[in-house]
């Protein structure tokens, strides 16, 4: 058996254009499309870095601007303003060289349905010169890798749509790229197949290679990617780790305490909280504190109940999510 993994590249160079083993970097990156009833910002001015290795992810609701981003990443949106360099070119001074150096699996099904499953991935081999020979081997490879040995002479229309998620990672994966892009790649499969895509993807940026994925699902936001860029109407909220993203914001815990009976006679006790201030809110026997400084608060609660002879029921300390991060950032709901 061959013990290095199939996806095993060579380490990428250092970007020539830019500072450091940078996979990405944009400055400005702007697109705007026409409309006759005004001009759509899709993507207004985004600077950002993506270092090699990396696990980067794209978040924001439907339309926030991601498929643009990522548009103009592999040279298929042309940007109305700035710059973006990939694997070390410029997209729209090299974008052949950018999309040599890329895989993209895109939010829509583009597998080849008049081809099998393994003559997708083996003419996508060829096309980037690879001998037909190799082509085969690696595609062989990758379905075994994948758990899609048994399709390989299926059609695409027989496919899950988890499985053609599968083959067209598998695909993107043929002439190893040194970034790939996962443009929502979960969005309509369900969960089981959503674990396992999960799990492929993880076991992929373990290895060594550069992940950029969009998502408007925050728990996939959180569970796979080191550091995000939280992007409203094109623009970028932040970008930070989701620990980071989710303090900064200013996003609040909510610690909730239910006595056996009305919290009102320890008003006082319960109102001079320490860290403050706080928002205390008495509702019959539930007392629930939002606060960006929860030390202390929930044992400070617990005691003022056993003064004034109250016996905690229940107690529930809600930490700041990616959610709350959204609402504070955007004064909003986040409504995928
Ligand atoms: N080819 C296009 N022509 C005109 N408007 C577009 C085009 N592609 C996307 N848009 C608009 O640009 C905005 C951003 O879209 P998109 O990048 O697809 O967002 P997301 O991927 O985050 O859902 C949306 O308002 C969308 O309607
Ligand atoms: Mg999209």
């Amino acid at each position: 058996m061959n013990p290095t993994p199939v996806h095993a590249r060579p380490a990428a160079p250092a970007v020539a254009s830019a500072d450091g083993p940078t996979a990405i970097r944009t400055e400005g990156l702007r697109k705007v499309y026409p409309r006759a009833q005004g001009d759509l910002v899709a993507v207004d001015g985004l600077d950002l870095t993506v270092e090699q290795g990396e696990f980067f992810g794209l978040l924001g609701t439907n339309g926030a601007g991601k498929s643009t981003t990522i548009g103009m990443l592999t040279t298929l949106v042309t940007p109305t303003a700035g710059t973006a360099w990939v694997a070390g070119r410029e997209v729209t001074a090299d974008p052949v060289g950018v999309k040599s150096r890329i895989g993209v699996v895109s939010q829509a099904n583009t597998l080849d349905g008049a081809l099998t499953v393994m003559e997708n991935l083996a003419f996508h081999g060829r096309y980037f010169g690879m001998p037909a020979s190799a082509a085969r081997r690696r595609a062989l490879e990758l379905l075994e890798q994948f758990g899609l040995a048994d399709k390989a002479t299926a059609k695409t229309h027989q496919l899950s749509g988890g499985q053609a998620r599968r083959v067209m990672i598998g695909r993107a994966l043929m002439h190893v790229p040194e970034v790939l892009f996962l443009d929502e790649p979960t969005a309509g499969v369900d969960p089981q197949a959503r674990d396992d895509l999960w799990q492929i993807i993880g076991a992929l940026h373990a290895t060594g290679q550069t992940v950029v994925l969009t998502t408007h699902y925050l728990d996939e936001a959180e569970a796979l990617c080191q550091r995000l860029a939280v992007i409203d109407h094109g623009r970028l909220l932040a970008c930070d780790t989701p620990d980071a993203i989710k303090a900064s914001s200013g996003a609040q815990t909510v610690i909730a305490v239910r006595y056996d009976a009305d919290a009102a006679p320890a008003a006082d006790a319960l109102h001079h909280l320490p860290g403050g201030p706080h928002d205390v809110d008495i509702d019959g026997p539930t007392v629930r504190v939002r606060t960006t400084h929860p030390d202390g608060v929930l044992g400070h609660l617990l005691r003022a109940g056993a003064t004034a002879d109250l016996t905690v029921r229940d107690a529930i300390t809600t930490p700041p999510s990616l959610q709350t991060a959204f609402l504070t950032l955007t004064g909003r709901d986040y409504q995928p």
